[in-house]
């Protein structure tokens, strides 16, 4: 074995020890995540599991009352004594550039051409230059197939398209990781198939990803490892091949076996 085998690539995100309660309710109990360069994860679990604020806080759309997270060799949110304490500024801002979101509901600019929702932030946020900038926006329209809706706006297009959209959007800031929920649970099973296609070629070219999602089959297709996520905890994961076929902790059965009613 040579040298380079034997060091395996270091994180992108690293989550750990992570906890966070609203109120009484303690939604995330010590919920730790490594994610390795071009490794897709995908999240399952029952509803109010904790899935949705787990993605919440790897995205600082909430904080952690525990727990640390870094991005690369980036400290976000160090565990100090059991509370936990962020960076400020500048190193903040940097994490932030580090990761795409893709929301269940699309959440575009609803006023904005497909265009501009695409290199707005690029432009504004990145600073760079618009011809460059928008020629990217082009390239990421052509390979999430909605050419010629460049000029549309949101309300035009279907929800497929739309969520295509928000894809493109994250994808033109260059992120490191992309984080999807539930990506077509709003969507009709033909609109739901093209949204899967387009993140199963991103997979392709070992784009690191973590998905929550209800779709087992496109989990066992498209995931390097399957998290099964139970009141707050990660009660289960390994290859889809365990967690999905043969999974070994009761409440990960009672969940699948309920899937299929
Ligand atoms: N901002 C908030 N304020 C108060 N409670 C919240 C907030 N966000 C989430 N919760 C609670 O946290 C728990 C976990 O919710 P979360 O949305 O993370 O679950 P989930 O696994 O994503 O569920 P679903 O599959 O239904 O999307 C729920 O009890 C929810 O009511
Ligand atoms: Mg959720």
């Amino acid at each position: 074995m040579t040298a380079s085998q034997q060091t395996s690539p270091a994180p992108v995100v690293t989550l750990s020890g992570a906890r966070k309660a609203f109120g009484d309710n303690e939604v995330l109990r010590g919920v730790s995540l490594a994610v390795k360069p071009g490794e897709v994860v995908a999240i399952i679990g029952p509803s109010g599991g904790g899935k949705s604020t787990l993605l919440r806080c790897l995205t600082l759309l909430e904080t952690l009352d525990a727990g640390s997270l870094s991005y690369g060799d980036l400290t976000v949110a160090q565990d100090e004594g059991g509370r936990t304490r962020y960076v400020k500024g500048p190193e903040l801002k940097q994490a932030r550039d580090r990761f795409g979101l893709v929301f269940q509901n699309y959440n575009l600019f609803p006023h904005m051409t497909v265009m501009k929702n695409i290199s707005d932030a690029p432009i504004r946020v990145q600073k760079r230059p618009r011809a460059e900038a928008e020629a990217e926006a082009r390239a990421l329209i052509a390979k999430m197939g909605l050419e010629g809706c460049e000029e549309k706006v949101p309300c035009q297009l279907s929800g497929g398209q739309q969520q295509r959209v928000s894809i493109a959007r994250a994808l033109a800031m260059n992120p490191e990781v992309l984080y999807f929920d539930e990506p077509t649970s709003a969507l009709d099973p033909e609109l739901t198939a093209e949204v899967l296609r387009v993140i199963k070629e991103l997979a392709a070219e070992n784009m690191t990803m973590v998905i929550v999602t209800h779709e087992m089959g496109f989990a066992r297709d498209v995931a390097d490892r399957v998290i099964f996520m139970d009141g707050g905890v990660i009660a289960e994961e390994g290859p889809a091949s365990q967690v999905i076929d043969h999974p070994r902790e009761a409440r990960t059965r009672a969940f699948l076996s309920r899937l299929e009613e």
